[in-house]
């Protein structure tokens, strides 16, 4: 086989595990891709810093920019801003294809990257991005392309779903399930981006996008967090029948005020709500997420998984790496998928904002 560089930014939850199974599965990678994986190194800040795994210690580095030059695919798992974007766009721009779990940096710099990867034929992955392991990048850019999705009703943050579940059925306290989130990896960094509906939001900016070929801006995201929600709220739900779950929510609205070509607004918004204990959505428990997704043709259609974990995170990660070396095995630009799926075309003209 040929091989393939490949260059990990990042060695936490997910990105230790991604490293250990490209190792310990290289062989079957190598027959699944057409190209062996070669893991050139690990960036990372702290080559010392105690990980999840066990990983071969030559493999770390601290110097990323090293790392990337002559990569063929680069994985960032570092998350956060910067120093991701700056990364990304110098692997995009030495020819590289990029995987990446960041949802922050892709709902809020999405645009500068996919535009920059077009220019230069390269490929940017993210079906980590929203919702872990559950498939739903792909099945909304590429398996409903020919369709007109109208409404997408998620539950897409593990953390916060790990939480409300067990103040229902154990009638914990938010604090004390929170430091188990954090204990099990499903929360980020910062867990205020979680329980604040941060990361949510980002989910939904990503989706929405996809979902409705337009640019979703963050700041365009109607964002409430579950930090309201206390016991005595949890009780008075279920005693009348409901259960509470942080749902995101993006749907077209007819709006004829709008003058655009489809007469059509859309609303992307965060919220803790009540649902019917009897509804599908309700039985999502624990760390699970769940996306509901209504398409004119298609009809409804309901994807459901992990979202959140260092392992199941990593199964979405190197899915998109087999993909990209794919790609590069068939020919690259033009041969495999294009990232101009990726580029808003704008149909819609108006994107809610107040409610
Ligand atoms: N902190 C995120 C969650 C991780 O709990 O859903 C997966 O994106």
């Amino acid at each position: 086989y040929r091989r393939l560089r490949v260059a990990l930014l990042g060695a936490g939850s997910v990105g230790s595990q991604v490293a250990a199974l490209l190792l310990r599965h290289e062989d079957e990678l190598a027959d699944r891709a057409g190209a062996r994986l070669e893991l050139a190194g690990i960036a990372v800040r702290d080559v010392d810093a105690t990980r999840d795994v066990e990983l071969p210690r030559d493999l770390f580095t601290t110097d990323a920019e090293s790392l990337i030059v002559g990569a063929d695919i680069v994985i960032e798992l570092q998350g956060g801003i910067e120093p991701a974007r700056t990364r990304i766009l110098q692997a995009i721009n030495s020819g590289a294809d990029v995987v990446t779990a960041n949802k922050a940096l892709l709902a809020t710099h999405g645009a500068e990257i996919f535009e920059a990867a077009d220019q230069v034929g390269a490929q940017v992955y993210y079906e980590a991005a929203a919702a872990a392991a559950i498939p739903i990048i792909r099945p909304l850019r590429d398996s409903l392309a020919g369709d007109r999705v109208r409404r997408i009703i998620g539950i897409v943050n593990g953390t916060t779903n790990y939480i409300l579940d067990r103040m229902d059925h154990e009638g914990a306290e938010l604090a004390d399930v929170l430091a188990d989130a954090q204990r099990l990896g499903y929360a980020e960094a910062d867990p205020t981006a979680d329980v604040e509906g941060y990361d949510a939001a980002q989910k939904a900016a990503l989706l929405a996008s996809l979902a409705f070929h337009t640019s979703v801006p963050l700041e365009a995201v109607h964002r409430e967090g579950i930090l309201g929600i206390d016991r005595a709220m949890m009780d008075a739900a279920r005693h009348a029948g409901y259960v509470i779950k942080l749902l995101a929510v993006c749907e077209r609205l007819a709006d004829p005020a709008n003058g655009s070509a489809t007469g059509e607004a859309i609303s992307v918004r965060v919220y803790p709500a009540l649902i019917d204990r009897s509804h599908p959505m309700a039985n999502v428990r624990g760390v699970n997420n769940a996306v509901f997704v209504q398409a004119e043709a298609a009809g409804d259609l309901m994807f459901y998984g992990a979202g959140a974990g260092g392992v199941q995170t990593a199964s979405a990660v190197l899915g998109d790496v087999v993909s990209a070396a794919r790609r590069h095995i068939a020919g690259g630009v033009g041969v495999g998928e294009s990232t101009r799926a990726n580029l808003p075309i704008l149909p819609i003209g108006r994107v809610v904002t107040s409610y």
